[in-house]
């Protein structure tokens, strides 16, 4: 059902047409503009591709109190606002700027006549005649059943055969990790954590699954953008509605997504803006140092800092922890050597490693 390109209309693209394996699970559909193309001509939706490797780890939403901070916690999607792999489906196949399926019952009908319909009614003990809700269930839940699956998080990659103790770091991936995990350095597992003290692979995970604004630069190829007073606030919508024990600071925070298999993504982060991994390493390093790289200046010659963000959530920016604690004309965090030298720490958590 995943790879299926006929259950949307017009048929052509499946789930894997926009998480493909081949890309970290990532990918656009072919788009280009770092957010997902649907399957009728021209649709183009808001955001970018997360990976769907490890979703099945993504706890249910929820919000926690840490240190006297009232905290947004898991949930999938960029924001959150599905807390199963099930309820997260019925969402593509009938977004009309996705797969855009008019009912149930359209899916229905093209489940009754998949070659996997038999496999589907043996599974989900779908007596004929099933209803079309019976069958869209069996297919939402089928769905699921194959991204909790060994395939889609295999945790084959170099990082998991070092934790068995299958293979060796070389210098510079060494040397990667240190920046990645020191706080003074890259600070990156602050939020991309990782239990330091196990062996057990689906304890680094490389997220806390929480929330943070990075305040990343406008992505103009996204359609909704040309509205100059649209924002798209993550867990403050447009998608969903904040929930009412969070804070306003909260909104502009999307979810801190695993950093397995990133190097084969093509976009990054929730607006696709990057492409290039090293490049998004240097943006975090060099947001606050010198901020005229990354964002564009107004009319005024003013460099509109965090443009992805409206003037009164910009201040909620993370700035309070290495690498964005710095001020412009300040040294970065990380020299270029250690840009490369996390870049090849981060390219060994790709899965199919072979030693
Ligand atoms: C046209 C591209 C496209 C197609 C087709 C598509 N997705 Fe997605 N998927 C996305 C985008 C974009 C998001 C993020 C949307 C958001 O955050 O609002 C997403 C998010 C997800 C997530 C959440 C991952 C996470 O970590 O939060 C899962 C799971 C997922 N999709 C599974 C599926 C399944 C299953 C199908 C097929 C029924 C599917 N997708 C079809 C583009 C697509
Ligand atoms: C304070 C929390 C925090 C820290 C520290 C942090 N990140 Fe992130 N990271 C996030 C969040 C949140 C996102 C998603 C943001 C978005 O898309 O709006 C993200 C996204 C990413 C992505 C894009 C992944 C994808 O699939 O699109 C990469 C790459 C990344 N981080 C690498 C790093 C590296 C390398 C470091 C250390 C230099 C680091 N991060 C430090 C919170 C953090």
């Amino acid at each position: 059902m995943f790879f299926d390109t006929r259950l949307s209309n017009p048929p052509g693209t499946a789930c894997a047409s926009c998480h493909d394996p081949q890309l970290g699970w990532g990918g656009n559909n072919r788009s280009r503009s770092g957010v997902a193309a649907g399957s009728t001509p021209q649709a183009l939706g808001g955001r970018n591709s997360p990976t769907i490797g490890y979703a099945a780890f993504v706890p249910a939403f929820h919000v926690k109190r840490e240190k006297g901070e009232v905290k947004a916690v898991g949930g999938l999607f960029w924001d959150g606002r599905a807390d199963s792999l099930e309820a997260q489906a019925r969402g593509p196949l009938f977004a009309p700027l996705e797969m855009n399926l008019a009912s149930e019952s359209e899916l229905a009908q093209r489940l009754r006549s998949a070659p996997y319909a038999a496999d589907l009614r043996a599974a989900f003990g779908l007596a004929e005649p099933a209803d079309d809700a019976l069958w869209a269930r069996a297919g939402y839940a089928a769905l699921a059943a194959y991204q909790r699956s060994p395939e889609v998080s295999p945790f084959s990659s170099k990082y998991d055969a070092v934790l068995r103790g299958q293979a060796k770091w070389s210098p510079q991936e060494a040397r990667g990790r240190r920046w990645f995990l020191d706080p003074a350095k890259g600070n990156c597992a602050a939020c991309h954590e990782v239990a330091q003290r196990s062996k057990n692979p689906a304890e680094h995970l490389f997220t806390d699954f929480t929330y943070d604004s990075l305040g990343l630069p406008r992505n103009p190829a996204i359609p909704a953008n040309a509205d100059a007073a649209f924002f798209d606030l993550g867990l403050c919508g447009p998608a969903r509605q904040r929930p009412e024990q969070l804070p306003a600071s909260v909104c502009g925070g999307f979810r801190v997504p695993t950093l397995r298999n990133v190097a084969k993504r093509p976009f990054l982060f929730h607006n696709g803006s990057f492409t290039d991994l090293a490049e998004s390493v240097r943006f975090y390093v060099q947001r606050d140092t010198n901020p005229a790289r990354w964002f564009p200046r107004d009319a005024g010659g003013r460099v509109q800092r965090f443009n992805d963000l409206p003037m009164a959530q910009r201040k909620h920016v993370n700035r309070d922890e290495a690498p964005y604690d710095r001020n412009p004309g300040q040294r970065p965090r990380l020299s270029e050597r250690e840009i490369s030298d996390l870049v090849a720490f981060l390219k060994t958590l790709d899965d199919g490693f072979r030693p």
